[in-house]
C-alpha cells in the first residue's frame, strides 16, 4: 500500500515503551456487543486499531472480565453504561453525540464509549481512536461531544465515465465507463475516512447531471442501492444530484414544469421507487438554472416552485431536498458594467424567504462568486431569516492551486465561518446561522466539494488531506481552530515527533496566504486560465460573458460595488457591513478591489502603493514558497520517504509556477502602468 492511502487512520504501532504498556492495560479487553452493521464497522475499527497501535491481542467479550477494560455500548442497553451516563446523557448528546469517560471503581476501571445511537458510537470509537493515535493521556477521560451541524456532507463532483469534475487526484473512486469500480475496498476505506471524522452524508454524483447520471434515479438505480449499503455501515445517507429536466430526458414527457400535475406524479413514482429499495436514501441535491442547467425559469416558475415540488415528493420519506444557489448569468456582455454576477444569488432568493418547505435546505456558497483564494461573504448568509440554509465550501483546489500548490484551506474556513453577518445583532456568525442554531432551523449544516480521486494518496498532493480532515472535523464542530485540527491531523498522518508537528504546522498555516499573494491581488479573483482555472492570465476572463472581471486600465483597478457609485452589491448586507464595504477606507484591504476601482497610486495601511503592494507581494510570495520547501526539506529523516519524495516533488512544481504568477502579474502591470517597482528588481 502506498504510503499515503491511510491517511489519518494509519495506526502506526506506538514505539514509546511505556506508553504502550499503559494503553494496553486498558485495551486489550474490550467489552462491546455489536449488533448492527455500524456497531459491526465500529467494533472492527477498534479491534484492528488496537491491534495495530499496540502491536497486542485483543480480548473481545460480552461482560467485564477484568480490572481494567474498554466497555463499548448504547445507553440503555447495559446497567454499567446506564449507572455511569445517567438518564439526562442520552438527551445532552442528541442523536450523534457520544462520552467517552474513564471510570473508576473499587472492582475494576474501564474506559467507557457510549452513545444513544449506533452511529454515536462509531463516532465515539474514532474520537477514542485519534486520542491515542495522539498519545494522549487517557487515564482520566471526560468527554461529552455531539456535532455542532445536523448535516455534514460531502458533495461528489463524480461522473459515472470515472471522470471528476475539478478533481485534481486522478479517476473516480466510484465509476468507471458507467459501472461501478470493482473496488468496494476503496470506497469502505473512503467511508471509514469520512465516518472518523463524522460525516453523515454523501452526494454520490456531479451536480451537472448528464445523460447517463439522469438514470441513476432509475435505470441505474441498482449502482445506487450497492453504494448506499456501503456507506450506511459507516453512518451515512447517500444522496443524489438530479436533472431537474429528468422527466423529459428520461423519455416521458415534453416537459417538467413543476407546477404540473403529472410532472409531480412522475417524480412521486421514482422517489417511490428509490425508497423502496433505500429505505434510508437522503435526499436530491439540485443545480437549477446555473450554467446552462435546466430549471424552473423554463416554465416562468421561481426555484421555490422548482424546489417545494421535489420537496413535496420526498416528505413522506423523510427525504431532504438541498437547492443550490449558484444562479447567475452566464452569458454577460463584458460591456456591460451595471450586471454583477455577485449579486445574482441574493436577487434571485432573497426575495423568496419564507416560500421554501421545511425539508428544503438552500446550499450556498461561501462566496458571491465561486470559490476563489479570496471573497466577501455571501450576504444570503444572514439575509433569509426564514429559510433553511447550508454552506458548501470547496475541499477540491479548483481556484487554489488544483492539489499542485500547497493551501491549507482551513484559516480560510475559519474566518467565513467566524464572520458576523449582524442578521440579529452582534455575534451572528456564519456558523451560527449554517448551524441552524440562530434561527432555529433544525435542517441545516455543511456540504464540502470532495477533492479525493483514484490517486494511491486519494488527493495528489499529500498535504492536500489535512483539508478533507479539517472540513470534516468542522462541520462536527466549527470552533475547533485551524492550529488544532492541523496538529491533530498531522500527528495521525505523520507522526508525534516536535520537529515534525513544528514543520508541517508552520507550512499549512501559511499556505493560503502565500498562495494568495502570488495569483490575484486585492480579492480582485480570477486572472486564470480559462476553463483549466489553473495557472496566471491576467485578461483571461476579462472579455468573457461570465461577469468575471478586473477592470483594469492604465490609471486603477478594482470593481465598483458600492451603492453610491457601484453595482451596489455592498447594499446586499446588513447595515453595519454595507457601511464597511460602501467606503474604501474602511473596506478590509484584502478586499479592496473585490469592492472599490482604485487609482494605482492609492496608498493602502501599510503606506504601499497599490501597484508596489502588487510587485511587493508577488516577489514575496515566490520567496515563501522557497521558505516552505526549506521548511519540508528539514524532514528529510523523519518521514518515510515516498511520501517525503512526492511532496518535494510539488513543491518544486509550485515554486516554479508561482515564478510564472509573479512574473505575468508584475509584467502586465507594469506594461499596463509604466509605473516602475521602487525597488527595481526584474519585471520583463
Ligand atoms: C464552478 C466550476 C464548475 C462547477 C460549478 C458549480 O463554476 O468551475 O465546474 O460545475 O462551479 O459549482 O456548479
Amino acid at each position: 500500500r502506498d504510503a499515503g492511502y491511510r491517511c489519518w487512520l494509519r495506526y502506526e504501532q506506538i514505539r514509546d515503551e511505556k506508553l504502550l504498556e499503559e494503553y494496553r492495560t486498558w485495551c486489550a479487553s474490550v467489552v462491546f456487543r455489536p449488533g448492527t452493521p455500524v456497531l459491526c464497522s465500529a467494533k472492527e475499527e477498534l479491534i484492528g486499531a488496537i491491534k495495530s497501535l499496540l502491536a497486542v491481542e485483543v480480548a473481545l467479550s460480552a461482560s467485564p472480565n477484568r480490572d481494567k477494560f474498554i466497555m463499548v455500548g448504547k445507553i440503555g442497553s447495559h446497567s454499567v453504561i446506564d449507572c455511569e451516563t445517567g438518564g439526562i446523557e442520552a438527551e445532552r448528546l442528541g442523536s450523534q453525540g457520544f462520552v467517552v469517560k474513564t471510570v473508576k471503581k473499587p472492582e475494576y476501571q474501564f474506559i467507557l464509549i457510549a452513545a444513544g445511537s449506533d452511529q454515536g458510537i462509531l463516532y465515539g470509537v474514532f474520537h477514542f481512536l485519534r486520542l491515542l493515535q495522539m498519545q494522549r493521556e487517557i487515564g482520566n477521560l471526560n468527554i461529552h461531544e455531539a456535532p455542532v451541524n445536523p448535516l455534514r456532507m460531502i458533495d461528489h463532483w463524480d461522473n459515472l465515465d470515472g471522470t471528476v469534475e475539478r478533481g485534481y487526484a486522478g479517476k473516480s473512486i466510484f465509476y468507471e465507463q458507467n459501472h461501478l469500480r470493482d473496488t468496494g475496498h476503496r470506497i469502505r476505506d473512503y467511508a471509514r475516512l469520512l465516518a472518523s471524522l463524522g460525516i453523515n452524508a454523501v452526494v454520490i454524483n456531479n451536480v451537472n447531471v448528464h445523460r447517463e447520471e439522469t438514470g441513476l434515479i432509475r435505470g441505474r438505480l441498482s449502482m445506487v442501492v450497492k453504494m448506499a449499503g456501503i456507506f450506511r455501515n459507516y453512518g451515512m445517507k447517500v444522496f443524489l444530484s438530479i436533472n431537474f429536466a429528468a422527466p423529459i430526458e428520461l423519455g416521458d414527457f415534453a416537459t417538467a414544469d413543476p407546477l404540473d400535475g403529472e410532472v409531480k406524479e412522475w417524480w412521486r413514482k421514482q422517489v417511490q421507487e428509490i425508497y423502496r429499495r433505500i429505505p434510508d436514501f437522503g435526499g436530491f441535491l439540485v443545480k437549477a438554472d446555473s450554467e446552462h442547467r435546466p430549471g424552473p425559469f423554463t416554465y416562468h416558475r421561481n426555484h421555490a416552485e422548482g424546489a417545494n415540488m421535489l420537496a413535496e415528493v420526498l416528505k413522506p420519506f423523510g427525504g431532504l431536498l438541498i437547492w443550490r444557489c449558484f444562479v447567475y448569468n452566464c452569458t454577460q456582455d463584458w460591456r456591460d458594467q451595471t450586471t454583477d454576477r455577485a449579486k445574482a444569488a441574493y436577487d434571485n432568493f432573497q426575495p423568496l424567504d419564507d416560500l421554501f418547505q421545511e425539508n428544503v435546505i438552500l446550499q450556498i456558497k461561501n462566496g458571491p462568486m465561486d470559490f476563489q483564494v479570496r471573497e466577501p461573504v455571501s450576504p444570503l448568509f444572514g439575509g433569509m431569516e426564514r429559510t433553511n440554509q447550508m454552506i458548501e465550501l470547496q475541499i477540491t483546489q479548483e481556484y487554489t492551486g488544483q492539489q499542485r500548490h500547497l493551501c491549507y484551506l482551513v484559516p480560510q474556513w475559519k474566518e467565513i465561518l467566524d464572520f458576523d453577518t449582524y442578521a440579529r445583532g452582534e455575534g451572528s456568525t456564519v456558523k451560527k446561522i449554517v448551524s441552524g442554531g440562530l434561527f432555529q432551523r433544525k435542517n441545516a449544516g455543511f456540504a464540502g466539494v470532495a477533492n479525493i480521486g483514484d490517486d494511491p494518496n486519494w488527493t495528489g498532493h499529500d498535504l492536500a488531506q489535512a483539508n478533507l480532515y479539517g472540513f470534516g472535523r468542522l462541520a462536527w464542530n466549527p470552533d475547533l481552530t485551524a492550529a488544532e485540527l492541523a496538529e491533530e491531523w498531522i500527528r495521525m498522518s505523520f507522526s508525534n515527533d516536535q520537529t515534525v508537528i513544528d514543520a508541517i504546522s508552520s507550512m499549512l498555516h501559511t499556505s493560503w496566504q502565500i498562495y494568495e499573494s502570488y495569483t490575484a491581488p486585492l480579492g480582485i479573483g480570477w486572472m486564470v486560465n480559462p476553463n483549466y482555472h489553473y495557472g496566471p492570465n491576467v485578461d483571461g476572463y476579462e472579455y468573457s460573458r461570465w461577469g468575471t472581471y478586473h477592470r483594469a486600465d492604465s490609471k486603477g483597478i478594482g470593481i465598483d460595488r458600492t451603492v453610491k457609485s457601484g453595482t451596489g452589491f455592498a447594499g446586499q448586507y446588513q447595515a453595519k457591513n454595507a457601511l464597511m464595504y460602501e467606503s474604501s477606507a474602511s473596506c478590509p484591504e484584502e478586499l479592496l478591489l473585490f469592492f472599490h476601482h482604485v487609482p494605482y497610486f492609492q496608498r493602502l495601511k501599510s503606506g504601499e502603493t497599490v501597484i508596489q503592494h502588487i510587485y511587493n507581494t508577488h516577489f514575496d510570495g515566490v520567496e515563501k514558497v522557497t521558505e516552505l520547501k526549506e521548511k519540508w526539506l528539514q524532514l528529510q529523516n523523519l518521514i518515510g520517504d515516498e511520501r517525503f519524495a512526492r511532496v518535494l516533488a510539488r513543491l518544486d512544481e509550485q515554486l516554479e509556477h508561482a515564478k510564472e504568477w509573479r512574473d505575468v502579474i508584475n509584467s502586465y502591470f507594469y506594461r499596463k502602468t509604466g509605473i516602475p517597482d521602487e525597488l527595481g528588481r526584474k519585471i520583463f
